[in-house]
This record gives structure tokens, sequence and C-alpha cells, in this order.
């Protein structure tokens, strides 16, 4: 883990409100770790946590949506300035420990730590995504390009299937199932996955100062005491949490 100014390679428009930066980044990172990103002018005080939407080769991006004043001014960035990227930080899902086909499910911004992990698993995922309406869809046709099974919901049914997510993953077909999404989303999988001993991973989202351990603002109620999502997250056990 290092700090290091790293060029922008691009930073597109996804959709209202959300973007795509991606970065030259030398160095391994595993699906579900996160990075503090902040720009060279200081122009915001802390850095700002994303997760790790796609690795290729040495290019690392990051989905993020613009919600304060640190999000929109890495969203003014050009192609070709510098960045400050602290990481990679946080456990990330661990490829070798999802046994069987895996359900991987996404709701809202939730999609965009899962990217990877799909992308890495192959044919072992099959892919749920959960969204608002088609006008805050984001990404579903990447999913599609890596993955053969892909189900899309929309609450309001403007695309895909209509209701929830969570309606829609036939839990007991498999071994593992991990989500990213609302956390109301999240429990209502793990309280699932735990009553009927499905092996289920859920990626954390907290406010976090420092990323590392040391500001203690992320914490995580666990049936083992209170936990960190920076440094002992953001990838818990489902069963673990205490919703
Ligand atoms: Fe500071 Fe986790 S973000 S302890």
């Amino acid at each position: 883990m290092k700090i290091v100014k790293n060029r922008i390679l691009k930073n597109q428009f996804v959709s209202e409100g959300v973007y795509r930066i991606s970065v030259e980044a030398d160095t391994q990172v595993k699906p579900g770790q996160f990075f503090m990103l902040k720009t060279l002018d200081n122009s915001f005080l802390l850095p700002r946590p994303l997760s790790v939407n796609d690795v290729n080769g040495n290019t690392v991006s990051f989905l993020y949506r613009v919600e304060g004043k640190g999000t929109k001014k890495i969203s003014t960035l050009h192609e070709g300035e510098e960045l400050q990227l602290f990481g990679p930080l946080g456990n990330g899902f661990d490829i070798n420990d999802l046994k069987g086909t895996v359900a991987v499910v996404g709701g809202g911004m939730g999609v965009a730590p899962i990217l990877y992990l799909v992308k890495l698993l192959g044919q072992k995922a099959e892919v749920y995504l959960g969204y608002k309406d088609s006008a805050n869809m984001y990404i579903c046709q990447e999913f599609k390009n890596i993955s053969e099974k892909v189900v899309v919901v929309t609450e309001d049914g403007s695309f895909g299937e209509k209701g929830l997510v969570t309606d829609y993953v036939p839990y007991n077909k498999y071994t593992s199932v991990v989500a990213c999404g609302p956390e109301i989303m999240m429990r209502k999988i793990a309280e699932h996955c735990t009553e009927n001993e499905i092996q289920c991973y859920v990626s954390l989202e907290r406010r976090m100062a420092c990323g590392m351990g040391v500001c203690l603002g992320c914490n995580v109620e666990t049936k083992a005491g209170n936990k960190k999502a920076c440094k002992d997250g953001p990838v818990f056990s489902g069963e673990e949490i205490i919703w």
C-alpha cells in the first residue's frame, strides 16, 4: 500500500451525476478493495474512499456518484491530470473462498464493486442487478458482456423485471451469495442466507475519514464485537453482522 500520484486516463460521464474515473496504478488489487482519492490542489480536506470498479492491466477504474465537494471536484478532472491515490485498502473478496455457483447481487451504486468480482469469477457468477428506475441504471451492459446470466430489476418496472431485486434471487440454487447495495437489501439477503445455511458475504459502505483504522469513524457492529469497515472489511460475512 502506498500513496502515489497517478495519471488520469479517463474521467467519463456514465449517467446523471455518475462518472467513472480510470487511472494508472501499478499494483495488485482484489475485488472489493478500495482506494482513498484526493486531488493535488487540496481543494477538499479529506480523501474520498472509492471502491474499485474494474482493473485492466495497470488501469484501475472507480465508478462514483457526485455527492459532495470532493466527488464534485473529482468529476471535473481531465485525462492527463494527476490524482493522489492511497491504497489498495480493505480486505476485498476472497475468490477462492466462494464455492459453487455464486449469486452476485448489486443494488444501485452497489453495482460498482461487484463488476471486477464478476469478471474474475467468470462463469461461476450469476448476476442480479437492482435499480430504482431506468434513468438510474449503470453499467448493465458491462455485466452482460462478461456474464451469461444477468437479471435486471427496476423498482418501477421501467426496465427488466419489476420490484425489488431481492425477490428475484432463487437463493437455494446457490452455494454462495455476495451482495453490495443499500443496507436494507444486504440485511434481507444475509438473514435469508443465514436461515438457509448459504454462504453469504456483503460489502458494507461507511463514512471513512482515514481508511486505515485510525479515526474510528467506520464502526461495524458484529457478533465478535465492534470492527472497522476500512480495515476489517468492507467485506464481511453476512452472518457476523448485527443488522
Ligand atoms: Fe478511519 Fe475506518 S475510516 S478507522
